[in-house]
């Protein structure tokens, strides 16, 4: 058996967690633990603060660390290796835990594994529903990407599509200022949206069209920006419409995209599943969107739970399992970085 502690703080939630599988590569992992702090100090500045994320980080890795293998029942000397988030992220913020996860990895004489945030996102479902693994078609939607992957088998990933301007995440938190709610505004926009009436306000779907054809540049894209502007024009308007109707319009067009252009992949690449992740797949509106719409061209929807689908360190525990069974250890000197490709990513 193969004992993994993961850690995570590449953006504002600190998270430990961890991991025992009978399979070196983490193939039916436990997840034994798992705990999320997540920072509220961001929410009056209307955004996450670089400097402050970093900071908090520091205070809680130490008693997040603690309690994860406390609720584990494992001592530290039974870890086998340290997987942390490398990138990408706030760099600052990355540091704490790369940092971190190198001293204790040092300290404990054990293995430091690196792992990319969005290969965590695309484990986490497999963490609940033993089905979700490869291949399948991915759509990972968070605050800072939009990716649309095919999945052949872990570690090999095409990238078909992704967002030309804002994440499908920062979408949300950018109308949810607009319509005035609390910073992340995601789920409060979903909950908006479900009293809204659709046919009050009807935006655009961005960069979606007919003609658009295998090969073209924005057959697989997306572009968000040019809604939220829609949305800020409509919010202006006279009579003022009901903000309900607004969101409703929003998330409608924001998930009609989404839905389609993975519809999209489902057929070019015929794979049996579609798994989704990233915190927005929290949203109940757009699992049920994707199921309707690619049900009939065959494939079954994987959608993780929020506390799975959001940051945490269990997905990076998983995605470390992986890279560890492939001998991908940090060297001496480790660091984090703010932007950086996938491994195993190739252009469609
Ligand atoms: O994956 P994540 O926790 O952090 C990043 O890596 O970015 O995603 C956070 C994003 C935020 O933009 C938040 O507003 C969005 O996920 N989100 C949602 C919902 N819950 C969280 N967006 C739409 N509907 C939700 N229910
Ligand atoms: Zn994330």
């Amino acid at each position: 058996m193969t004992t993994i502690l993961g850690i995570e703080t590449s953006c504002d939630e600190t998270s430990a967690a961890v991991l025992t599988a009978d399979a070196a590569d983490g193939t039916g992992a436990t997840v034994r633990s798992l705990v999320i702090l997540s920072q509220d100090a961001h929410a009056v500045f209307g955004g996450v603060v670089p400097e402050i994320a970093a900071r908090a980080h520091l205070t809680a890795i130490v008693p997040v660390v603690e309690r994860a293998l406390a609720e584990a029942g494992v001592a530290r000397e039974e870890l086998d290796a340290i997987a942390v988030t490398a990138e990408p992220g706030l760099v600052g913020a990355l540091l704490v835990g790369v940092g971190w996860a190198s001293a204790f990895g040092a300290a404990l004489g054990r293995p430091v594994v690196p792992v990319h945030h969005m290969e965590g996102h695309l484990f986490a479902v497999s963490l609940e529903e033993p089905d979700a693994v490869p291949p399948f078609t991915a759509l990972l939607v968070s605050g800072g990407h939009t990716l649309l992957i095919d999945v052949a088998a872990w570690g090999t990933y095409r990238l078909l599509g992704s967002t030309r301007d804002d994440a499908a995440g920062e979408a949300f938190d950018k109308v949810g200022k607009l319509l005035g709610l609390p910073y992340p505004g995601g789920r409060h926009v979903e909950r908006l949206a479900a009293g809204g009436d659709p046919s009050r306000a009807r935006f655009t779907r961005p960069m979606l069209r007919r003609d658009q054809a295998p090969g073209d540049g924005d057959y697989y894209d997306v572009s968000f920006s040019g809604l939220k502007t829609a949305v800020r024009l409509a919010l202006g308007s006279e009579p003022p419409p009901v903000a309900a109707d607004i969101a409703r319009g929003f998330q409608d067009a924001l998930i009609d995209t989404l839905v389609e252009k993975t519809a999209r992949a489902v057929r070019a690449y015929d794979r049996p599943r579609v798994v989704l992740g990233g915190g927005v797949a929290c949203n109940r509106a757009l699992a049920e969107a994707m199921r309707q719409r690619v049900a009939p061209l065959g494939p079954v929807v994987h959608a993780p739970s929020p506390r799975l689908a959001t940051d945490n360190a269990a997905m990076i525990a998983r995605a470390g399992f992986f890279r560890l069974a492939h001998g991908e250890i940090a060297t001496a000197g480790l660091t984090a970085h703010a932007t950086a490709p996938m491994p195993g990513l190739t252009a469609a």
